[in-house]
């Protein structure tokens, strides 16, 4: 397998990312969800507010340091709204489909770990789809669960739960059930 590095991201890397996430898109219409596979990309002004805050990742083969192949977007997350359950929410896993399934979404997933795991954070956090294969399946695979709608309730779900009420009310991402997932980061 050709070798990548994951690093910050660059100013230039911003509309390639948003050519990968059109691209990883397409393979919602295969399950019939094609308005996720029409919604646009997330614009260069957001993107820039996570290149701005260190809060994005991009992989890129080790030869050529320019072309991104695939990216995480994070943020932070005070569930309870102190310190206690401070969690990096991942926003965007995105792989280009000239690379998936060769392991580069778990390397991201990984990176941003240790990274929480550096900046004290208990957890990861993500919403996602329940019924798509490389969905709710593939993060249980990565450790992570589900967060049930009576652990949403909790002290240390605030912000969690902010997140997929929301999403549950959004005209595109809101027709196909979704659920929130943690991962608990251990020292
Ligand atoms: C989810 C995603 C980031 C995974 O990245 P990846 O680098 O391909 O994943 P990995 O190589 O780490 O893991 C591969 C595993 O992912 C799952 N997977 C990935 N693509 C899949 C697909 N098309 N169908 C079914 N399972 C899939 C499988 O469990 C696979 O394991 P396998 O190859 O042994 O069957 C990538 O598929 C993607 O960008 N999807 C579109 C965007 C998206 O849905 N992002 C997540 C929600 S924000």
């Amino acid at each position: 397998m050709e070798s990548i590095s994951i690093r910050l991201t660059q100013p230039t890397d911003l509309a390639l990312i948003q050519a990968i996430e059109v691209a990883s898109g397409q393979a919602f219409r295969a399950l019939r969800m094609d308005a996720i596979a029409d919604d646009p990309p997330l614009s260069l002004e957001s993107l820039m507010v996570y290149h701005q805050a260190e809060h994005a990742w991009v992989a890129v083969p080790s030869k050529d340091a320019d072309r991104p192949i695939a990216y995480i977007l994070v943020y932070t997350v005070h569930n309870d709204g102190l310190e206690g359950w401070r969690c990096a929410f991942i926003h965007q896993v995105t792989v280009s489909p000239d690379y998936s399934r060769r392991g580069i979404g778990k390397a991201l997933i990984e990176h941003v770990a240790d990274w929480a795991r550096k900046n004290g954070m208990r957890a990861l956090d993500l919403t996602t789809f329940v019924d798509v294969p490389w969905n709710k399946p593939y993060y249980e695979r990565l450790g992570f669960r589900v967060v049930d709608e009576e652990a949403l309730l909790c002290n240390h779900a605030v912000g969690l739960r902010r997140v997929i009420l929301c999403e549950r009310q959004d005209s595109v991402l809101g027709n196909w059930p979704r659920v929130a997932m943690r991962k608990l980061l251990q020292d």
